[in-house]
């Protein structure tokens, strides 16, 4: 029986058009011969922004139901107010189409090197929750511009948002070698929300007795994320502390144009998203120069969700095996002929 895969691509602004034609390559490099990829692509960011004054129409949102899964390169432009993109887009997508659970990887690969001292092991995974906290625009400003202006900018937790990425991690946990959680937070100081993840991560944590658990406050984490990085495994946290420690996980593994995403509603209900983490890149834009590595290992993800798990594999291990042997200065096209000659191979 051949297959389909539905993907619509968003390659954004700036360096996002350059990674995500190379993140496609990879793509249908690994797809088994039966698969046929079919691609539709949307132009959003800040070129449509100018043209037209619209972020995400409603009649756009309502196609992008409709695919089996969205890969998106990045989106913004110092020519666009800062928050407009941000919220308009790539949050009212993650909003809309219920990406609970955004995951984020940090893996040291063998022969990248890291800033910090001693290379040491790093594998783990942040499971940051993708659709409440802070960033659900529950705020406003009172008196603005004047010097009594009020700002506020309230921090959401459901129950039932808490519970449903909490498990999401446990099972993550329970499916890999060290079985570790960590849940980060800051439970001392935001006692309401705080003892709210901590009273439901313990609760959950009774249906999975053989991972091991552990919590840390996220200013705690950020020390131990540069001093003891292999202490981690799988770490479950908000959606603002898992915005920040991803970006220092990054930092720690290799850098901002290796580090991938997946923006993911497990029920299937609304496609899921993949992007990498790291945004348009204007001072890098148009020159070839934007590693596409993070794409690259976005798209695998994207396969892994799809039910793809031996191509996903491959492209991880193209990646693993390419990065070990990177000499030199590639463009970014040359980076992904390589990994996609390396799939195919
Ligand atoms: P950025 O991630 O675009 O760039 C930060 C630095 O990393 C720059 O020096 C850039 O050249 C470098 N860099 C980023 N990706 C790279 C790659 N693949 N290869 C090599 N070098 C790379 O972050 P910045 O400068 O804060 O934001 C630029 C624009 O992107 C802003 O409009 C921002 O709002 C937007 N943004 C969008 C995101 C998204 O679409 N998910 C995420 C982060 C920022
Ligand atoms: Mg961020």
């Amino acid at each position: 029986m051949s297959r389909t895969i539905r993907l619509a691509v968003v390659p954004g602004d700036g360096i996002g058009q350059e990674v995500v034609a190379e993140g496609l390559k990879v793509l249908e490099a690994a797809l088994p011969a039966d698969v046929k990829l079919e691609t539709t692509e949307y132009d959003l960011g800040a070129r449509r922004y100018h043209r037209t004054g619209e972020t995400l129409p409603d009649s756009v949102l309502a196609e992008l139901k409709g695919f089996d899964a969205i890969l998106l390169g990045a989106i913004g432009d110092p020519s666009v107010p800062s928050g407009v993109l941000e919220r308009g887009l790539l949050l009212k997508l993650r909003f809309a189409f219920d990406h609970h659970i955004n995951l984020r990887p940090g893996r040291l690969f063998p022969g990248v090197s890291s800033p910090l001292a001693g290379q040491p092991e790093i594998d783990f995974v942040v499971v940051r929750e993708g659709t409440e906290g802070p960033y659900v625009g529950n705020g406003g400003s009172l008196r603005t511009g004047t010097p009594h202006e009020v700002a506020t900018e309230v921090s959401l937790n459901t129950a039932y948002g808490i519970e449903r990425v909490v498990r999401d991690a446990y099972r993550r946990a329970q499916a890999r070698p060290r079985k570790k959680l960590t849940l980060v937070h800051k439970n001392n100081v935001l006692v309401h929300a705080g003892h709210l993840w901590s009273r439901i991560f313990a609760e959950v944590g009774a249906e999975f007795p053989e991972v091991a658990t552990d919590y840390l406050h996220v200013d705690a984490a950020t020390i131990f994320f540069v001093t003891q990085p292999e202490r981690f495994d799988v770490i479950v946290t908000d959606n603002l502390f898992g915005d920040i420690l991803t970006d220092l996980a990054a930092a720690v593994t290799g850098g901002i144009g290796l580090a991938a995403s997946g923006n993911i509603n497990p029920s299937g209900e609304f496609p899921s998203m993949f992007e990498p983490v790291h945004g348009s890149a204007p001072d890098i834009a148009g020159q070839g120069k934007a590693d596409p590595t993070a794409t690259v290992l976005s798209v695998a993800m994207l396969l892994e969700h799809l039910g793809y798990a031996a191509e996903a594999a491959r492209v991880e291990a193209a990646v693993a095996a390419d990065l070990a042997e990177r000499t030199g200065t590639r463009s970014t096209s040359q980076v992904g002929d390589a990994l996609a000659g390396r799939v195919s191979g």
